[in-house]
């Protein structure tokens, strides 16, 4: 009993000292000009990046990972959607081809079924897709949370944060989907950028506050005193949250980066100062205002810049060029808190 506490022990004190805490990078493949799979696993390994989340299935990209350590949010394809909702079989056919065979080896951290599909046509596929997704991962004896991104267009307002409400078209979908997630403590997936917000109205917003350089108490919200955009989106949507009951719902930021070019404010050193401030605030755990000292996970967007999206910032979102030369640093060593 003894030699398994401190083997326990030892294991603890790696599994701390890797990684920086709470920190994943995306993997987006519409690239033609990308590394094959396993060198990307290797890059990610080489940058201390231990979590990260793919948009759809791909086998190569699942085969590398197996072994490798790294966690993997793995999303649907937004098509399957409407066939995993109206059809069990197919849930369990998806579960059987893209999960099973790498579950042995790979830590799925979560299933994301769509990804910022509300509001839309597909809005109304994504709880049935959830439920049978989690029904044939039970029957499968899988544990795997089930859930589904969100992009913040799904708040109508978010200024103040303690003011943030989905929108009339949003919430008869995300009610009822918080009430699935919250009975089965499966987190919300939310992809939150503070440079659209900035983009969009640089006249009403510090690009300081933007970038999480210490502005301290830019905005003052009742009790709450914010010194970052991200802080502030992130609290607006737990606020959201709290207004259709469901306060202690988790939330995962699944997205969030600022691209270096293609505008005047994506700027390689905007991009670099953004992504280091907003890892090293969210490693420190201090949470955010509406929910202090809790760490939240949040996944970086993205890995490569992507020459298959559309022209401009979209392209440039990231840390790497597909050759696998740095687009700017970013500091993943561990940090003690
Ligand atoms: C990698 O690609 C970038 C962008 O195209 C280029 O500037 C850089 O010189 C390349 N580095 C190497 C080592 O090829």
């Amino acid at each position: 009993m003894q030699h398994l506490c401190v083997l326990l022990f030892l294991f603890a004190c790696v599994t701390l000292r890797s990684g920086v805490e709470g920190i994943g990078v995306n993997y987006g493949f519409l690239g033609d000009n990308l590394p094959p799979p396993t060198q990307v696993i290797n890059l990610l390994k080489s940058i201390n990046i231990q979590k990260t989340r793919i948009f759809d299935p791909n086998p190569a990209v699942l085969k590398a990972l197996e072994g490798s350590g790294i966690s993997v949010i793995l999303g649907t394809r937004n098509e399957d959607l409407q066939p995993l909702a109206s059809d069990l079989n197919f849930a369990t056919n998806w579960v059987i081809t893209n999960v099973v065979p790498h579950v042995s080896s790979v830590n799925f951290a979560y299933i994301s079924a769509g990804n910022e599909v509300i509001p839309g046509q597909l809005a109304s596929f994504v709880l049935g897709a959830i439920q049978n997704l989690d029904s044939a991962l039970k029957a499968l004896n899988l544990n795997i949370p089930v859930t589904t991104t969100v992009s913040l267009q799904v708040l109508g307002t978010s200024y103040p944060p303690s003011q943030g409400v989905f929108t009339e078209e949003s919430i008869q979908f995300l009610r009822p989907i918080a009430q699935f997630l919250a009975t089965k403590e499966y987190p919300l997936l939310a992809d939150v950028y503070p440079y659209f917000a900035y983009a969009s109205s640089p006249e009403h917003i510090q690009l300081d506050y933007a970038l999480v350089k210490n502005t301290a108490d830019n905005v003052i919200d009742g009790d709450l005193r914010y010194s970052n955009l991200f802080d502030a989106m992130v609290d607006a949507l737990y606020a959201a949250l709290e207004k259709v009951g469901q306060a202690g719902l988790g939330v995962v930021i699944s997205e969030t980066g600022w691209p270096s070019g293609g505008d005047v404010y994506a700027t390689i050193d905007n991009a670099q100062t953004y992504v280091n401030n907003l890892i090293a605030h969210v490693a420190s755990g201090k949470g955010t205002p509406r929910k202090p000292g809790k760490v939240v996970e949040t996944y970086i967007f993205a890995l490569f810049n992507e020459n298959q999206k559309p022209v401009g910032t979209e392209q440039n979102f990231g840390l790497f060029y597909p050759n696998m030369t740095e687009v700017y640093h970013v500091n993943l060593t561990p940090m003690k808190k």
